[in-house]
């Protein structure tokens, strides 16, 4: 493992004012979102939207990486350039999912674990030398009656440790990402705690699968109030209550941490993190790592008309810049309420 390079590769990633885009949904996910705008998902059609986040222009003044689906790493552009060298051109590192997707986990009802690492080794073999720079393994933990239990939470810990050493020995940053449901009646305070013991458990197994912590990067939820809690959400508190579950229980050696926005309305995505970067005191680069909330209005204008490719580009560019000026503090939330595109997206 050459820990400097994994070190500068992390920092690069949560470079101030930069974020990432997750643009790697699933199949099935990506299914589910063109079905509610009523695009049929096909291979093509994947790329052909895909292509519109990915080509732009002026997102790389924003965008310090993209997480690509194994189908996405391997296109090209309409011109036939590989997506890949194409992003490496503009100085956007490309990442690659790694994780098989979830399965149930066998004697703990409503709880999951993620496959795919027995193949692991052999994929990051492949995407590294093609010029893979990161991955991303997704966990989830789910809030509900009696759980998380600690088996799952340690199922997915050391699977989430395992992925992180085996990446890091082919010289790809390991983005770690447990994310803590949204779906849910819990309160903001419970899952603060449910983050902060899950962060304990993971960063305790990290260490003892001896993966290099500045090499490393988190992707977490907020401390957002369960979708189905009943309450309004309070911006200032999701903000505090995810800081204190960062700083005391994240290890300020880490590379760096980028938030999912989990299903949020892309108007909360921005705010909640607005104000978690105006909080400050972060030891670690901190930013976004957005896939619905970057992305929904785009998918919305791009399935609308897919004759005129450039309004979709101008809406990523917008959505993009909004989500890097919450990413250093400085966004003008008062100019979001009037914004249709961004109020409106969770429409979709
Ligand atoms: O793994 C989760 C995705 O990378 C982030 O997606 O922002 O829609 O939650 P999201």
């Amino acid at each position: 493992m050459n820990e400097h390079e994994l070190e500068q590769m992390a920092k690069k990633l949560v470079e101030p004012g930069k974020g990432l885009l997750a643009a790697d949904e699933s199949n099935n996910s990506c299914k589910k979102r063109f079905d509610a705008v009523s695009v049929a998902c096909t291979e093509q059609t994947r790329r052909e939207y895909r292509e519109i986040l990915l080509t732009t222009p002026g997102s790389e003044k924003y965008l310090s990486g993209v997480i690509l689906f194994d189908e996405t790493f391997w296109q090209s552009t309409t011109e036939g350039q590989v997506f890949r060298e194409y992003l490496k051109g503009k100085d956007v590192a490309p990442g690659i999912k790694v994780d098989k997707g979830l399965v149930d986990l066998p004697g703990f009802p409503n709880e999951k674990v993620t496959q795919g690492l027995d193949s692991l080794s052999e994929g990051v073999e492949t995407y590294a030398p093609a010029g893979a720079k990161f991955a991303k393994w997704r966990a989830v933990i789910t809030i509900g009656d009696g759980i998380p239990t600690d088996e799952c939470i340690g199922a997915n810990t050391y699977t989430l440790a395992r992925y992180a050493r085996i990446c890091q020995d082919a010289g790809i940053v390991p983005i770690v990402e447990p994310e803590v449901l949204f779906d849910g009646h819990h309160t903001a305070e419970q899952a603060e705690q449910v983050m902060s013991h899950t962060f304990d458990i993971l960063f305790q197994t990290m260490r003892a699968f001896r993966v290099h912590l500045p090499g490393a990067i988190l992707k977490t939820s907020m401390a957002l109030p369960g979708k189905d809690n009943g309450g309004v959400m309070d911006n200032d508190e999701v903000a505090e209550r995810t800081v204190r579950a960062l700083h005391e229980h994240v290890p300020p050696e880490l590379g760096g941490v980028v938030f999912l926005s989990g299903g949020q309305t892309p108007r909360d995505a921005f705010v909640n993190l607005n104000r978690i970067a105006k909080l400050g005191g972060h030891p670690w680069g901190l930013t976004f790592s957005y896939s619905r909330a970057l992305q929904d209005p785009v998918l919305k204008a791009w399935a609308h008309d897919r004759n005129q490719p450039a309004g979709a580009k101008e809406l990523f560019l917008k959505q993009l810049e909004l989500a890097s000026a919450a990413s250093k503090g400085e966004l003008d939330e008062s100019a979001l309420d009037t914004d249709n595109f961004v109020s409106h997206a969770q429409d979709l």
